[in-house]
């Protein structure tokens, strides 16, 4: 059994596993300390200093995110001189970009926002100095808006560790550092494969999902948790529904396996075509003269059944090949190749899913 650690925050005596931060351990006890680099699947950086807390011995207020706990370390996570820096942090991140909730897609999901409330700042003491970068909405897909960034790192972190795309990094330094693929190039110029992982880790409204844009304020959308129809895989996604239409697709670490919160391009942007116009949602068959009626299903299936008998008698049974969708579940998938093997009688079956 692994040896614990005894450590002590705000008074309470806890029991913590080696490798374990002051956060991890904090959290484990239902004991908050907010946070806004921090993302729990990557690694730990420290960067934005809105969790510290003060460690008795230490010389200055430490990031309880990256600071392994040692044997009989004394936490306290509330006193007025971490509550003040968490405060001047906050303020300074707010100040230094263009936070204006009111058209930003992520007001009422925004962390930077949560923390602003619960510290009740009513404006940071600070002049608000936003960098002025251009917002960059060259695809359909990820709009992004570097005046929301903290700087926080996330998405990058994201990015190379989660999906391991290596596509964004910090460029330049001090003020005018910000956040993007090499060269500072628009994502449709770089190497990003448009997963979208940078979308789900922002913390602010800097790396939107472009779809949902105005589409339904966060308390207005319902999440439906579903399968991805798009391969075999069985990514769990929570589809955002408002007004009755699917209006972007979002994920949730919490649904573990197989996908952790993780999706492709498919998965979190192509879902356009569930209310698309051209969509088929009756049988087709064509008339004498070539065009294409709607139908019943028993009709096509009938007429599906009449010519694939017709041309099994006329040319044999491995006339016929069949080809299954990666689309359907696995049960599906296999009532197909039997009906190909038992009823056709051909071992010509194939998968796209090969192809
Ligand atoms: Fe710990 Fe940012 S959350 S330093």
């Amino acid at each position: 059994m692994e040896k614990k650690i005894p450590v002590t925050i705000d008074g309470r005596e806890l029991q913590a596993l080696p490798g374990q931060t002051i956060l991890d351990v904090a959290k484990e006890n239902g004991i908050y300390i907010p946070t806004l680099c921090y993302h729990p699947l990557t690694t730990l950086v420290g960067a934005c200093r809105v969790c510290v807390v003060e460690v008795e011995g230490a010389r200055n207020l430490v990031a309880s995110c990256a600071m392994p706990v040692s044997p009989g370390m004394i936490v306290r996570t509330d006193t007025e001189k971490v509550l003040e820096a968490r405060r001047m942090i906050v303020e300074l991140i707010w100040a230094s970009g263009d936070h204006n909730c009111l058209m930003c897609e992520s007001n009422g999901m925004c962390e930077l926002q949560d923390l602003i409330y619960q510290m009740k700042i009513e404006k940071p003491r600070f002049e608000i100095q936003s960098p002025g970068y251009p917002v960059e909405t060259t695809n359909t897909m990820i709009m992004r808006d570097l005046n929301k960034c903290v700087l926080c790192g996330r998405c990058i972190r994201a990015c190379n560790e989660v999906q391991v795309n290596e596509v964004l990094d910090f460029q330049e330094r001090g003020s005018r550092m910000k956040v993007g693929p090499a060269f500072d190039s628009d994502y449709s110029d770089s190497s990003c494969v448009f997963c979208g992982e940078c979308v789900e880790a922002c913390p602010t409204g800097a790396i939107i999902n472009t779809q949902g844009r105005f589409a339904g304020r966060p308390w207005e959308i319902e999440k439906v948790r579903t399968t991805c129809t798009y391969c075999g895989v069985g990514c769990q996604l929570d589809l955002n529904i408002h007004d009755g239409k699917v209006v972007k697709v979002t994920t949730n670490r919490d649904y573990g396996t197989p996908n952790g919160g993780s999706l492709c391009i498919k998965g979190r942007f192509a879902n356009d075509f569930i209310d698309h116009p051209d969509r088929l949602k009756t049988p087709l068959v064509r008339d004498k003269n070539g065009d294409l009626q709607e139908a019943t299903w028993d009709d096509a299936i009938s007429l599906i059944a009449k010519k694939l008998a017709s041309i099994k008698k006329k040319h044999g049974s491995d006339s016929i090949a069949g080809l299954a969708s990666a689309r359907c579940t696995n049960e599906e998938n296999y009532l197909f190749q039997k009906f190909m093997r038992a009823v056709i009688g051909t071992n010509n079956v194939d998968h796209c899913a090969r192809l």
